[in-house]
């Protein structure tokens, strides 16, 4: 969603931060605007649209400042438009703000500063801050900042410049990222480590309710008391070219293919003496042990990768689990006790309501393991113990390798949870291990050859709606595999339990209706085999993903995807990546942008 960047130093601050921009262009965002410092003041552009059209509006300016801020708005409160493009000011255009979050009282707090006779130009719940700055300014920006965020309820980062004070920034977050880099040329902050890490690989995590004062000579941390504090600092590791596309078409496409790489990282390390190694779950034995139920609570496909994971927690731990939407898990009231592990799987680590729901469960007295993408993230940082998922970033908005490496963090849980109630042996779980360790090079065979998964696409891309069906873990696989095609292709896309089809579905099948169906080598083959009929009887077009060497599939299916053969509990892994490639060539079929889909945001702050 909304990006934020900074620049105060000794190079032409225009270039710097529209190029920063533009590696915030992943996150999704409706408009873009930059605000400069210079001898006459701040000037403040904005534009509705991408970044590249800010751009070429801001070719006109001077480059004479070297002090700036700006930011890519998505669009919650006031419709995307140039007025409420941030920056946004206060009254007399010296103090110009940008925010990521919601300001949950900006109505009241909006009445009370109109009364003081404030003017405002936007809809925004944003331009309240601008306004309460300019009210508590007495020639320190850093105190003025302070001032106004007591007033603030709701979640915000923000960076702000003021024209009385040249060179500086001031930055502050609740809620909402903020992170800094100090380099040769300047000091930087962002809301995310992308658009700092050119200056260093040490990135400073700022704290909730800590400022961070940019400097070009550096950058000073206090808190919100005024007190000098020393931030958490990163190394990242990452390569920096991460956010480039490597060769590939797509980001989306890079993606998919680095995840045998993927598997690899996430289970490097974890297999020690023979001895599974899961140290970060910050739980001792007796706690595991302790477990009688697990709670798994996530968004989008991160809750898809949560119903992968259930279905191996009951059937290896034998503990009762539930996957929930964090966005309905957080206005319930679950029962939760202090024997309860709540998992909160989040590749951002910054979903909102994840973290609410986070929240909620600490509240109950649950021990929270995250498992997230993002080192330091929020989610890392309000769980009691973090699993980190090694796809490294993920710019591509659809979530691809991230996917696989929560799928395989969930199935190590999975392991240690069963080892630790003494339902798995060490020898069945180095057997699960090295199976699992497998799939890395399975994958890589599935993407070696996409020819029938092309030919597939080809005969769906002009469909109005499809089927996604499954049992068991593979109707755990369709609601991604439905996810993607619909995100990314705007082709109506709906998972369904093959067993279900019955019960109303399949009165929408006709002549011709795509029907994708998951009928590996399971328990349930043959039941898949008979739903399979039912809907070819009615005319539908079935495109199956099969195990190699199934012959037989080849009569019920008018497409077949083969995969490798891996235990069912392994299968999500390997179907999964010819659903991600079916969707991407059925959307690039349709001329849709695969990495930036419309309407979608890569990280969802906001409920
Ligand atoms: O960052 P998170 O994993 O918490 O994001 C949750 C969802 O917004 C996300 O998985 C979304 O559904 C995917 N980008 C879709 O591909």
């Amino acid at each position: 969603m909304c990006g934020i960047v900074g620049y105060t130093g000794e190079k032409p601050a225009k270039d710097l931060l529209i190029q920063n921009l533009k590696s915030l262009e992943y996150r999704g965002y409706d408009s873009a605007g930059i605000a400069l410092q210079d001898a006459d003041g701040l000037t403040v552009l904005r534009r509705v649209g991408k970044v590249d059209g800010l751009a070429a509006a801001a070719e006109h300016l001077e480059d004479a400042s070297t002090c700036g801020i700006g930011h890519t708005r998505w669009a919650t409160h006031g419709a995307p438009s140039e007025r409420n493009a941030h920056p946004i000011c206060d009254c007399s255009g010296k103090i110009a703000v940008v925010h990521n979050g919601i300001i949950e009282n900006y109505q009241e707090l909006r009445q009370e500063l109109q009364a003081n006779g404030h003017t405002f130009k936007t809809d925004t719940d944003t331009e309240v801050i601008a306004h309460l700055i300019e009210e508590a300014y007495e020639g320190n920006l850093y105190e003025a900042v302070r001032q106004a965020c007591l007033r603030l309820v709701g979640s915000y980062g923000l960076a702000v410049v003021c024209a009385q004070e040249p060179g500086r920034i001031v930055a502050t977050r609740k809620g909402s990222p903020i992170v800094l880099a100090h380099g040769e040329d300047g000091s930087y902050v962002a809301s995310d480590i992308i658009a700092v890490i050119k200056a260093s690989r040490d990135v400073a995590i700022l704290d909730d309710e800590n400022y961070a004062i940019l400097e070009p000579s550096g950058i000073t941390y206090k808190d919100a008391n005024g007190k000098d504090v020393t931030p958490h600092i990163m190394h990242v590791d990452w390569d920096v070219d991460v956010a480039e596309k490597g060769g590939y078409p797509d980001f989306m496409l890079k993606e998919i293919h680095e995840q045998p790489r993927v598997i690899r990282d996430t289970l490097a390390g974890r297999m020690v003496n023979g001895h599974l190694s899961i140290e970060e779950l910050g739980m001792t034995l007796d706690e595991l042990q302790t477990i009688d139920r697990v709670y798994i609570i996530a968004c989008g496909t991160s809750y898809h990768a949560g119903l992968i994971a259930r279905e191996l927690i009951e059937s290896w731990a034998r503990i009762p689990t539930v996957a929930e939407a964090a966005s309905e898990f957080r206005y319930r009231n679950p029962v939760i006790t202090p024997s309860t592990l709540v998992v909160a799987i989040s590749q951002s680590g910054e979903t909102a309501d994840t973290l609410a729901a986070i929240r909620l469960a600490r509240i109950k007295g649950a021990k929270v393991l995250g498992i997230t993408n993002v080192v330091g993230s929020p989610v890392a940082r309000e769980s009691d113990g973090v699993i980190y998922t090694k796809a490294n970033k993920e710019i591509a908005v659809a979530s691809t390798k991230s996917f696989l490496g929560q799928i395989v963090s969930l199935t190590l849980l999975a392991m240690e949870l069963a080892q630790s109630k003494g339902k798995l042996t060490t020898a069945q779980i180095r057997v699960l291990f090295h199976e699992l360790a497998d799939t890395a090079n399975q994958v890589e065979k599935i993407l070696s050859d996409t020819t029938a998964i092309d030919e597939a696409a080809q005969a769906t891309k002009d469909a109005h709606d499809a089927f996604f069906i499954g049992r068991g873990m593979g109707a755990q696989v369709c609601r991604e595999g439905a996810l993607k095609l619909k995100e990314i292709s705007y082709l109506h896309a709906e998972a369904y339990p093959a067993g279900e089809m019955k019960h109303g579905p399949i009165a929408l099948i006709h002549e011709g209706f795509p029907v994708i169906a998951v009928a590996t080598k399971s328990p349930t083959y043959d039941k898949m085999l008979s739903n399979i009929e039912e809907s070819r009887a009615r005319g539908a077009m079935v495109i199956a993903i099969a195990t190699e060497g199934d012959e037989e599939i080849k009569k019920y299916a008018d497409h077949v995807i083969y995969i490798p053969r891996v235990r069912d509990a392994f299968m999500p892994i390997t179907a999964t990546v010819p659903m991600q490639l079916f969707a991407r060539s059925i959307a690039i079929a349709r001329h849709c942008d695969v990495d930036k889909p419309r309407n979608l945001a890569k990280s969802v702050t906001v409920e």
